[in-house]
């Protein structure tokens, strides 16, 4: 590690596909950090059926965003810190949010803002082909990162990869929508709180990991 070894909470900001579940799923293996990605914990209340699982499934088919509150509520209810230092994924994504975030949530922690920054044009095509390990989350895409066996999770071994429901082509245009309608005052807000980190998300997954190091300071 380098010259400053502590650990920072750290918040990925970026479009649908631009890589933030990737390299958060790294950060956790290589570098011990807790993932809280709020599109993950709102597909597990819509696989157990749960009231609110039922509630936003039709949101999340969509592609638009669920309301504030209740995102904050769930992503309230799954982050105690501790000691631990967490990766946010998916949160915050308009203004009210992160305002709610740094006044609920990550008060008193110091932190990172990695922005992702791609190319809308590059994204239809990664998410399509995406597939992700229902059981381990691990994340493939059929033609850049495919599994060694078709079908078959290399990490835990079970035939689980499964299609998202909002990885359809139609969906994606609108999440990609909705993102850029509602990103640019969240960049603006940590860019004067000089936290804002600005990462190339077109390059390869293993040069933007190093660039994510780099900027940690943790290489
Ligand atoms: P969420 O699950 O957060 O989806 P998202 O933001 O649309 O982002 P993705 O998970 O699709 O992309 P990613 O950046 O994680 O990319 P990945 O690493 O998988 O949210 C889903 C929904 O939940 C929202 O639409 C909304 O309805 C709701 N929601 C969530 N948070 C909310 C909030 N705060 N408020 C309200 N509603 C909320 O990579 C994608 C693919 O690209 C993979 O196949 C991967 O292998 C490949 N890939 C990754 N990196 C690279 C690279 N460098 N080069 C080439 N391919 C790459
Ligand atoms: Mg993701």
């Amino acid at each position: 590690m380098g010259k400053s070894a502590e650990k920072k909470q750290i918040v990925l900001i970026g479009a649908p596909g631009s890589g933030k579940g990737t390299q958060a799923l790294r950060m956790v293996k290589d570098l011990g950090y807790k993932h809280i990605s709020t599109g993950d914990l709102l597909r597990s209340e819509v696989a157990k059926g749960s009231s609110l699982g039922k509630k936003v499934k039709s949101v999340l088919d969509s592609g638009d965003l669920v309301s504030d509150e209740l995102v904050l509520d769930l992503l309230k209810a799954n982050c105690d810190f501790g000691s631990a230092k967490f990766v946010f994924d998916g949160y915050p994504r308009n203004l009210k949010q992160a305002q709610a975030f740094d006044k609920e949530v990550i008060s008193g922690h110091s932190f990172y803002v990695l922005y992702f920054k791609i190319n809308e044009n590059e994204l239809v095509e990664r998410l399509t082909s995406r597939r992700t390990c229902s059981n381990c989350k691990k994340i493939y895409n059929l033609k850049s990162l495919p599994p060694k066996k078709a079908g078959i999770c290399d990490d835990c071994g079970t035939a689980t990869l499964e299609q998202r429901s909002d990885d359809k082509e139609e969906v994606v245009k609108n999440r990609v929508n909705v993102y850029l309608s509602t990103v640019k005052p969240v960049l603006d807000y940590y860019k004067e709180k000089k936290v804002l980190k600005e990462i190339d998300a077109s390059l390869e997954i293993d040069f933007i990991y190093k660039e994510v190091l780099k900027i940690l300071e943790l290489k």
